[in-house]
């Protein structure tokens, strides 16, 4: 198949017709990956089985994970959620459209390739004029996990798309790289306290001021089958370069970190904040992440140099963590998650 890049122009009718193209073919049961203000997705009608079992061909992704359902209006929403508590009321008014999940009790109409067989759908109403004006003029829900290989750090341009899916997908709406740079928060409202499964671009405290109390679910760290698991997305080696990923609690632990993988022969890649003096340019390969604190640049930034470091030819990347709080945490989050032993 050869995949059809779609450059959206500045113009608004061309731009129109080109999204009205995408669209076709999101309703033709093609596949369209596009970008949202997190990651690039790969969208399919959410309401097509057989759409939606190609989705998880063209990422090699298991049948066992399921995907995130995007709407863009409280009736389109109505077609995949049977029931709607209260709270999500609540978190409807402050967070969409924007980068936040929650998990509804799903609809008959939802077929069990979406939510691999759960009761429950993720929904999210995106916060990006080409998402919206995608799905609107689709006119359906559209299924949309990242737009990567299963396993890889996901894509935050069009190129980090084709990198992995050239050739497998049916076109790809390239709206320049996206701005938040993690995926979703992904919220689970029908316990007490509310859990996120998946820390993301919603920060806990900016929920935890809507709802209440919330807590951070901890996946177990082994011997549990992704299934078993209330998001099978948070206990898997995920968002992973092929280098090995190494991790430091701060910046100040990168310089001695650095000298030990380099005693041992590693060709070593850092993802440095500004000032984390690598001062000899032979000395590793360095990505300049941003300045420690600003947590959206370092998060906007995070896949792009996963993805440039491994492109470098490392065999280590040597990573310092974030602190658990605002977007540190979903920083944490994916470093973490990505220096799992494969
Ligand atoms: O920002 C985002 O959320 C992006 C953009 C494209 O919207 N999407 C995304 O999708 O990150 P994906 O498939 O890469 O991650 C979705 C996560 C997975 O960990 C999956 O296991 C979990 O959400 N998930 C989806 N549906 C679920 C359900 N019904 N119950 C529990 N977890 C679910
Ligand atoms: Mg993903």
């Amino acid at each position: 198949m050869r995949t059809r890049v779609l450059t959206l122009p500045d113009e608004p009718d061309a731009r129109h017709a080109m999204i009205a193209e995408a669209a076709a073919l999101i309703r033709d049961g093609g596949l369209v990956a596009f970008p949202t203000e997190t990651v690039y997705g790969l969208g399919a009608n959410a309401l097509d089985a057989a759409a939606v079992r190609r989705i998880f061909g063209a990422k090699q992704r298991p049948a066992w994970d399921p995907l995130i359902v995007h709407v863009t209006s409280r009736a389109m929403l109505d077609r995949v959620a049977r029931s709607v508590p209260p709270a999500f009321d609540a978190l409807a008014a402050r967070f969409m459209p924007g980068p936040l999940t929650v998990l509804l009790e799903r609809h008959d109409a939802v077929p069990d390739e979406v939510t691999a067989g759960r009761p429950s759908v993720a929904v999210r109403m995106p916060r990006h004029d080409v998402a919206h004006a995608l799905i609107e003029a689709a006119g359906v829900p559209v299924a949309a996990p990242s737009a990567n290989r299963f396993g890889h750090p996901s894509p935050t341009a069009a190129d980090h798309v084709l990198q992995d899916l050239d050739g497998r997908i049916d076109a790809i709406l390239d709206g320049g790289p996206t701005r938040v740079g993690v995926e979703s928060t992904v919220l689970d409202i029908s316990t007490t306290p509310a859990r996120i499964l998946r820390p993301g671009a919603v920060p806990r405290e900016e929920i935890a001021a809507v709802v209440g109390d919330v807590e951070v679910y901890q996946p177990p760290t082994s011997g549990v089958p992704p299934q078993s698991l209330p998001s099978p997305g948070v206990g898997i080696r995920h968002y992973a370069p092929r280098a090995r990923v190494v991790l430091v609690d701060d910046p100040a632990s990168v310089r001695a970190a650095l000298d030990e993988l380099r005693a041992e022969g590693h060709r070593v890649g850092v993802m440095a904040p500004d000032g984390a003096r690598i001062t000899t340019p032979d000395e590793a390969t360095v990505f300049e992440w941003g300045r420690w604190g600003e947590w959206d640049v370092l998060a906007s930034r995070l896949f792009a140099g996963l993805r440039q470091l491994d492109a470098e030819g490392v065999d280590v990347i040597l990573c310092p963590l974030p602190p658990e709080r605002g977007l540190g945490l979903a920083i944490r989050d994916r470093l973490q998650k990505a220096a799992r032993a494969r």
